[in-house]
């Protein structure tokens, strides 16, 4: 049982696309007749790489047909809402491709029928719960991930695998996935680019050092039991001076 963890540093956030692109075609082309269960995230970073991914020479070179696509977490207002990640990821790359996506319907409140919709998706299992192949997460400035807070409650849980989650600090409510989800997957990738990250990339990576306090660092705690964790950089948000 073991995290497998790796720092990938790209020029800049367009190479980072790039490369996750790439690797994302990799993964599809190594699936054969395979569905591939995704998570997505929202936020300015992952909408970059849903940007790259509907243009060629990805759009065409990704065998979109394997891939059945959910959200890791969503706001709580309907797909036509100017934040709803259902509708930035479907306006990137959803209306442009093959392939299945579970819309979050945060708005209802009803994080149980997400989770057993996952539960009936996703067939593998690891201890009881659902292996996703890949949950691709974000960066916040404040150390959030998906829809997990620094300080909020939805960090503590451990059974329930989708939860809505109190965000005082944008005194709203959202659905998340919850640890015990994230972390039964094969593969966690987490995309932070930009020189705006470089301060929590670094403040993150002690607290990792240090088996530090995801209270604090929520992303921190986004580390599959027996995968891969893959922190997808560039060189500004890694400090990287060159
Ligand atoms: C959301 C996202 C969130 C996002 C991070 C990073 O619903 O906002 O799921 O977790 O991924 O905040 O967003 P940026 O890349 O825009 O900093």
């Amino acid at each position: 049982m073991a995290e497998r963890f790796a720092i990938r540093v790209a020029a800049d956030a367009a190479d980072l696309a790039r490369a996750v692109g790439e690797e994302l075609q990799a993964l599809a082309a190594a699936a054969d007749e395979m569905t591939l269960f995704v998570a997505l995230s929202g936020g300015s970073t992952p909408k970059g790489l849903y940007q790259l991914l509907a243009r060629p020479p990805l759009v065409e070179a990704v065998r979109w047909d394997r891939f059945e696509f959910f959200f890791s977490d969503e706001r709580a207002v309907p797909p036509d809402h100017p934040e709803s990640n259902y509708g930035m990821v479907h306006g990137a790359l959803l209306s442009k491709v093959k392939g299945v996506a579970h819309r979050m319907r945060a708005e209802s409140g009803a994080a149980e029928d997400y989770e057993r919709l996952v539960m009936e998706r996703v067939s593998e299992r690891r201890g009881g719960v659902p292996v996703l192949d890949l949950v691709l997460l974000g960066m916040g400035d404040d150390g959030h991930t998906a829809s997990l807070f620094p300080g909020t409650s939805a960090l503590r849980e451990r059974k329930r695998l989708v939860v809505m989650n109190e965000v005082p600090r944008l005194k709203t409510r959202r659905m998340t996935f919850t640890y015990p989800l994230i972390n039964a997957a094969r593969r966690v990738w987490v995309l932070a680019p930009g020189v705006a990250k470089r301060d929590i990339v670094a403040r993150c990576l002690v607290a990792r050092e240090q088996n530090g306090c995801q209270e604090q660092f929520p992303v921190v705690g986004a580390r599959p039991t027996d995968g891969e964790l893959i922190w997808w950089l560039d060189r500004a948000s890694a400090g990287d001076g060159r």
